[in-house]
């Protein structure tokens, strides 16, 4: 048992800190076994803090080696996690040296070595492992770094901001970097090594030229067009979207192997994971780039939202997150298909976020309190935050939210601010009072919006009947309403109808008033529609207007007309899932056949080259397992994964020859791009090559087929997939042994080659995945390692990671064992499918014993805090 037990912190007892920091001089020597850090800091006493209050500093892992309060020696005390200097004046310049370890540092936060590389990371709270300091993001100083390192290994030396000064002494180098504008310390960054770059320039819309290079290692010069693309792209966009101008004259991206998140936005100097930067056709799936172009635009957003506009307190995150998601998914909506790109972010939400709201880690958008912050990176902040700013933009509509955000900007340029000042910001431009609104921020858990109809042949009257309830979750038992925008249409048998509301005068100016956002705010509204034709079918929550779970009583030959009538495609594909969902549940309940109605349905679907081949292939896409898992209270994994089997085989079996004859219409010919037309075309097309390879042999030697003559990753893996997740280990492994000698030296690639296998929803792949763990490429070190092969195995191969013997969850136990004390944040991350033991109808002891094992274990404050606050 642990002795000290962690504890939590609140929102609520926040208080500006004592001291502020104006100028901060660092000065690194890296050496083979260790590195110095002289800091410079110049302090000051905060206007109205207690003029007796003792400098109180962060600091982890530190071996403090000198201490100066202006130049002379002061008397100071070094706790675990903090250094307390007693008196000290109202202004003075402290000055320490400390000796870290970078080579040992296995955390990746702070400064540590990637392969031979030193590179930081910093948020949210990793500064503290390079020096003392006060490392929260409400402390603002501008920093001078030097940084000194033999000339030879790291010939590249990286700060934030511009090179001001450089030299030689001996086979040692320096350069000194200056970053004018004042930064919390989590956005400071230092990279170290032996790196390659390509380089452009942009030109910002007032004419000022600003240089971009990415650094990468030698190998993958030739990977690194498309993020250059990218970051060009959404500079030039950031300026015509929100108006928001780059302010240096220098932007680097550098790569890097070992990284616990995807990206991090450290002023000008962004730090990304190789994952998120790299792009090859020959060696990156279409997935691949479209997952570059959206992380490189995401950390280039946060120049604005999150650099020049900071968070107070860590409370804050979503502020930055929640705003910079809904940029990027606006940015990738406007590069590609927006409706697709919506509907990937749906199911993403609807599966991960839903379950998070709904498990014993549920928190709101902006928290009250949190163990370890670095457990409060999560979608409910990211995706949920994001889908709140989205709603601000439906309820004010796109003028005065950009003035809303203009405002924002404007107003807290330099500062370090909370979710209420964005809240506040919009609701000035636009006048409306945001009160209820709010409550997005404070309450968790996902609305339920329930809808029944009323209709009245007679007067043509249709009638709507809206309740709706959020359930309790820790800490919130009791909800108030929250504002729910409702975007919705009615659909005829001849496409969509005019829309009269009752006591609302018809709008002169909307010349296609089929649509219509109706705001939720009470437990229970109705709205009435007049004046219609006939009985229409509602097209509910258009665009997923709001992250709620509404429910409509739809019968099937309505969502039938919908998949193919509907003008809003979100709503078309959210009704062929709700059929599917339907059918799969009669399948349950042993019906030997599936429904005609869907069979017709996904026919004339897969058979309209009149929709986008992209669109097609989303809607071919049955409901994955872990969102039907989410729709029930008790969810029997097996039972599911039966049902969607037999209903792919089912649909495979009836569309065959349609499949077989777009699968060879949708050959291309042309060289590969990542162009959002081809991306569609490859796409529909490995997704008919899926659904053939269920049919036997004939579908496996097409796929085998595909993958011989491949010329991209993208055709490559399909069908690699198709093969090792259809056919038998026989038939699978020669093709997987020659996919590794071709990539072998392609660590993105092999780290695919571990996925495939890790995700074969077949018997005997706990055991595959044991010995992949004794591979020479595999490495507990490396988190993309383990999230290829672990991660993946626990949270997408469902199935056999809920195996009956309970064989999943023990591996899952060890490996978060093993892993906690080298990095805990990941071994915390890995844990996310066992918080949710108490939704599975059967292995809940099994989950929980895990647990309860762990618990028993000294442990990280990131893993005790998702292990006690699931046992709670
Ligand atoms: N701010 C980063 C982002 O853009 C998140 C991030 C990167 C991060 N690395 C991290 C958060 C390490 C915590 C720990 O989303
Ligand atoms: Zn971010």
């Amino acid at each position: 048992m642990k002795d000290a037990q962690p504890k939590a912190i609140y929102r609520s007892e926040y208080q500006p800190a004592d001291f502020e920091i104006s100028e901060t001089r660092l000065d690194f020597q890296l050496f083979e076994d260790h590195a110095l850090v002289k800091a410079e800091l110049q302090m000051a006493r905060r206007e109205g803090a207690d003029a007796k209050a003792p400098l109180i500093l962060h600091g982890q892992e530190l071996k403090l080696l000198e201490l100066k309060v202006d130049g002379g020696d002061a008397e100071h005390e070094i706790g675990s996690e903090t250094l307390t200097v007693s008196s000290v004046p109202d202004r003075f310049l402290l000055t320490t040296l400390t000796r870290i370890r970078p080579q040992d540092n296995t955390s990746l936060e702070g400064l540590y070595k990637s392969q031979t590389m030193f590179c930081t990371q910093c948020e949210a709270e990793g500064f503290r492992k390079i020096t003392y300091f006060l490392d929260r993001p409400d402390v603002m100083s501008t920093y001078t770094v030097r940084i000194e390192a033999e000339r030879q290994r790291y010939p590249v030396l990286l700060s934030n901001g511009n090179q001001v000064d450089s030299g030689v002494e001996g086979d040692r180098h320096w350069s000194v970097w200056h970053d004018p504008f004042a930064k919390p310390s989590y956005l400071f960054a230092l990279v170290a090594g032996d790196l390659e770059h390509i380089a452009d320039t942009f030109t910002t819309c007032s004419g000022r030229s600003v240089d971009l290079r990415i650094y990468v290692e030698e190998k993958d010069l030739d990977k690194c067009d498309h993020a250059m693309a990218s970051l060009k792209a959404s500079m030039r966009w950031d300026e015509e979207v929100f108006g928001r101008e780059y302010d240096l004259d220098i932007f680097n991206i550098v790569a890097v192997d070992d990284f616990n998140m995807g990206a991090m936005e450290n002023k000008s100097l962004n730090i990304f994971n190789t994952s998120c930067v790299l792009a090859n056709p020959l060696t990156q799936t279409d997935a691949a780039f479209q997952r570059v172009e959206a992380v490189v635009a995401h950390e280039y957003f946060h120049n604005w939202s999150g650099n020049r506009v900071t968070c107070r307190d860590w409370f804050q995150l979503s502020l930055k997150e929640g705003f910079t998601v809904y940029r990027d998914a606006e940015f990738s909506s406007d590069m590609n298909s927006r409706t697709v790109k919506r509907i990937e972010d749906v199911a993403f939400l609807r599966t991960a976020q839903f379950a998070e709201d709904a498990g014993p880690m549920a928190h709101p958008v902006r928290p009250d309190s949190f163990i370890e912050i670095s457990n409060f990176y999560t979608v409910t902040i990211y995706e949920k935050g994001a889908e709140v700013v989205r709603m601000l933009r439906i309820l004010l509509g796109p003028q005065d939210f950009r003035a809303g955000s203009d405002l924002y900007f404007e107003r807290h340029d330099g500062q370090a601010v909370t979710c209420d000042d964005f809240v506040n910001a919009m609701e000035a431009a636009s006048g409306r009072d945001l009160t209820q609104f709010r409550r997005w921020y404070a309450q968790a858990g996902t609305p339920r919006v329930g809808v029944e109809a009323e209709w009245e042949e007679d007067s043509g009257r249709f009638t709507l009947h809206f309740s709706q309830s959020c359930p309790a979750t820790p800490g919130q038992e009791q909800k108030e309403p929250f504002v729910v925008p409702v975007e919705l249409g009615l659909v005829g048998e001849a496409g969509g109808l005019r829309l009269q509301i009752e006591g609302h005068a018809d709008d002169p100016d909307v010349e296609d008033n089929t649509t219509a956002v109706i705001e939720i705010t009470e437990a229970e509204q109705s709205v009435t529609f007049t004046n219609l034709p006939e009985k229409p079918v509602p097209s509910l929550l258009r665009g997923f207007s709001s992250p709620v779970k509404l429910t409509f009583p739809y019968q099937r030959e309505e969502l039938a007309l919908l998949m193919r009538r509907d003008a809003d495609g979100f709503c078309r594909w959210d009704a062929a899932q709700q059929l599917a969902v339907a059918v799969m549940q009669d399948l349950r309940e042993g019906a030997e056949e599936v429904d005609q109605l869907l069979l017709e349905a996904y026919s004339d679907v897969l058979a309209d080259t009149s929709l986008d081949p992209a669109m097609v292939a989303e809607m071919m896409r049955l409901p994955g397992v872990g969102y039907l898992v989410e729709l029930e209270e008790q969810a029997d994994v097996h039972s599911i994964f039966k049902a969607r089997e037999a209903l792919r085989i089912a649909l495979a079996q009836h569309l065959q020859p349609a499949l077989l004859a777009r699968y060879r219409a949708l050959d291309i010919d042309e060289p590969y791009q990542a162009s959002a037309e081809q991306i569609a075309h490859r796409s529909l097309r490995n997704t008919c090559l899926a659904y053939l390879s269920l049919l036997g042999e004939e579908g496996i030697q097409l796929a085998v087929e595909q993958y011989e003559s491949a010329r991209n990753m993208t055709d490559q893996m399909s069908a690699l997939t198709c093969v090792v997740h259809n056919a038998a280990m026989d038939r699978a492994q020669p093709l997987l042994d020659a996919f590794h000698s071709q990539w072998q030296h392609e660590a993105l690639v092999v780290n695919q080659w571990l996925q495939v296998q890790a995700t074969r929803p077949r018997d005997g792949v706990l055991e595959q995945v044991r010995g992949l763990m004794d591979h020479p490429d595999f490495d507990m070190g490396n988190p993309n390692k383990i999230r290829s092969l672990i991660g993946a195995f626990c949270s997408a191969n469902p199935e056999q990671f809920h195996a009956a013997d309970g064989s999943g969850y023990a591996l899952l136990g060890e490996i978060v064992a093993e892993l906690d004390s080298r990095n805990p944040q990941i071994a915390s991350r890995l844990l996310t499918p066992l918080t949710r033991w108490r939704r599975y109808s059967h292995g809940q002891e099994q989950m929980k014993a895990v647990l309860e094992s762990l618990a028993q274990r000294e442990l990280s404050r990131d893993v005790f805090e998702v292990v006690s606050k699931s046992l709670a």
